[in-house]
């Protein structure tokens, strides 16, 4: 059996490797993309350390990665002659700095870039990832996901320069999160967990990640839920995240991200609500051909059986506040053509049990 392992550069993880970000830059401007809850962090804690070099900040980027506002970002690191990119925040403004980074001197923008599925494999200037939310791996991976405002199209940009120079996992920068964020993200790596893990293009090694990285998600989010949030539950959130990642990067994911992109693009439903909407019924359609490696999921979580682990899912997003349906997004059947035609990413193709589109439009009647 052959391994190939890929990942960031270096991955520094646990309370307060942040404060190492200033050592592992080099010379030249800095442009950095956050949300707007990072700004006063930013500037009280990284700028001090910096002076002698210019900075900007790109604050309050938006969820779910939107292509016109990366390309705004993008066009304000060429100005400032960016020769580090920083993204610290969610996955979408991890995604929207790895995008800027890719591209900053090409000479093309993101909206070029994705509307022609451009692959990108090189990169010139410095790029360092710092995730606020234990999500969407963004910091572990090498695709970008953007949102064609336009069109309702969700997809990725990908290639090996997405990878980050440096992903700095610090469990800090998660709390004061909103416990609304806290669950959908934590939705996002638990769905991303549970799918390397069945996924029809798992190995051994993934499977070693994404189970312990499933385990500490899962356990993490019981934890949370019951009010409980000590130190170690970020510290597993932001750890079973990124095993999550590590795995996900050559396993691939399932479904629930497949047919999710086209609904969160269209609608607006946030990545990791279309998670915890999808899991469970993606779960239940794979089960006849994943039962195996779910049982193996199953007995990690000290749970009998498949079946119970389904009803488990079901449970843990309930005591997570989130949704079991599409109903308040606004989801028709009028829809489903589009969902159909724009679900057929990487994701479906690793996803274990194949879906024909008829039965993509069935499975989702179950859920409008
Ligand atoms: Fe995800």
């Amino acid at each position: 059996m052959i391994f190939e392992m890929q990942g960031p550069e270096k991955v520094l993880f646990g309370k307060n490797v942040r404060h190492k970000l200033p050592e592992l830059l080099p010379e030249g401007n800095l442009f950095i993309i956050c949300g707007k809850h990072s700004q006063q962090r930013i500037k009280a804690e990284l700028l001090p350390g910096l002076q002698g070099r210019k900075v900007e900040i790109f604050t309050g980027f938006p969820a779910e990665a939107p292509l016109d506002v990366t390309d705004n970002a993008l066009s304000a690191a060429r100005s400032l002659k960016a020769r580090s990119i920083i993204g610290w925040g969610g996955g979408s403004c991890i995604d929207a700095a790895k995008t800027v980074a890719s591209l900053l001197d090409s000479g093309i923008s993101a909206t070029e870039a994705f509307r022609t599925d451009l692959s990108l494999g090189q990169r010139s200037c410095f790029f360092a990832a710092l995730p606020t939310t234990a999500g969407t791996a963004a910091e572990m991976t090498p695709n970008a996901v953007l949102c064609d405002p336009e069109t309702g199209i969700k997809k990725s940009l990908r290639g090996t320069a997405m990878f980050a120079d440096a992903a700095l996992i610090d469990p800090e920068l998660l709390k004061g999160a909103p416990d609304e964020v806290i669950f959908s993200s934590g939705f996002d790596a638990l769905t991303q967990g549970i799918e390397s893990t069945i996924s029809a293009k798992a190995d051994a090694m993934t499977v070693m990640l994404s189970v312990e990285g499933t385990f500490l998600t899962w356990q993490a989010l019981q934890l949370y839920s019951a009010n409980c949030k000590s130190d170690k539950v970020y510290e597993d959130l932001a750890r079973g995240c990124m095993l999550s990642g590590a795995a996900f990067v050559r396993s691939g994911l399932g479904a629930a991200h497949g047919i999710g992109h086209p609904i969160s693009g269209l609608k607006g439903v946030p990545h990791g609500v279309c998670c915890a909407v999808l899991l469970a019924e993606v779960l239940k359609w794979n089960l006849p051909v994943a039962r195996p490696r779910m049982e193996q999921l199953a007995l990690r979580l000290g749970i009998n059986s498949p079946e119970e682990f389904i009803e488990e899912v079901i449970g843990l997003r309930r005591k997570c506040h989130l949704p079991e349906n599409f109903k308040g997004w606004g989801l028709t059947l009028q829809d489903f053509p589009f969902v159909v035609k724009n679900c057929r990413s990487g994701s479906m193709k690793s996803n274990p049990r194949p879906f024909s589109d008829e039965e993509v439009a069935a499975f989702l009647e179950k859920l409008i």
